[in-house]
């Protein structure tokens, strides 16, 4: 299961042995993450946009997602925060598009790791559509639909999550943590 890393699986310091699930490998993120590009080509087609990539969460997604692009897009890097700490978002969005990011005019693919109950998501689309962007879509990794509280259109998806546990590695993480684990899972309780 963890191959590369089963010499650290016991070694307190190690994540891994923190995960309690993979929900999807590396492999499976690989492939969907191929097909995802595949639809954004096919969308866009010769049409020049704006890459928007919401951090810190879309990080590692956009910076795979991106590669299989064979378009001029400019990259764009725009900021997202609702968590405080822990599994639930505690206050209304905040969202920072640098001055210097100028999407008038423009088609805006916003990339997002997780849409859960869709606030950030369309904040940041009302903040480029604000700032003159013809269009917004949206390409997120993950959707858990079952937690939304705004209606959001997710125009391309890597997975729809089935229930609303909370996940990390591949960018998303636990009070910072566990962004960089190569796979979607979730985690162990933490043990009293
Ligand atoms: P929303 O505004 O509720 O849609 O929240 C989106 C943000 O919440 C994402 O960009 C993530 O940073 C965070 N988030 C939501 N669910 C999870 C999860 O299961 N794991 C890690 N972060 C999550």
């Amino acid at each position: 299961m963890f191959a590369a890393e089963a010499p650290y699986l016991y070694n307190p310091p190690c994540m891994y042995g923190d995960v309690e699930r993979i929900l999807y490998s590396r492999e499976v993120i690989e492939e969907r993450v191929k097909e995802l590009a595949g639809q954004v080509v096919g969308a866009y087609r010769d049409r020049p946009f704006v890459a928007a990539v919401a951090l810190n969460g879309a990080f590692m997604f956009a910076a795979d997602l991106v590669r299989h692009l064979p378009q001029k897009i400019e990259m764009v890097f725009v900021r997202a925060s609702s968590y405080e700490n822990g599994t639930s978002p505690m206050k209304a969005p905040e969202v920072t598009i640098p001055e210097s990011v100028d999407v008038e005019g423009q088609h805006v693919l916003l990339i997002e790791d997780i849409v859960d109950t869709g606030r950030t998501v369309e904040a940041l689309r009302r903040e480029f559509l604000a700032r003159g962007a013809a269009t917004v879509r949206i390409c997120a990794f993950l959707d858990k639909p079952t937690r939304r509280q705004v209606s959001v259109d997710v125009e391309f998806t890597g997975f729809v999550l089935p229930d609303d546990a909370f996940v990390v590695g591949y960018g998303l993480d636990y009070s910072g943590r566990y962004r960089n684990l190569p796979f979607l899972g979730t985690l162990k309780a933490p043990k009293a």
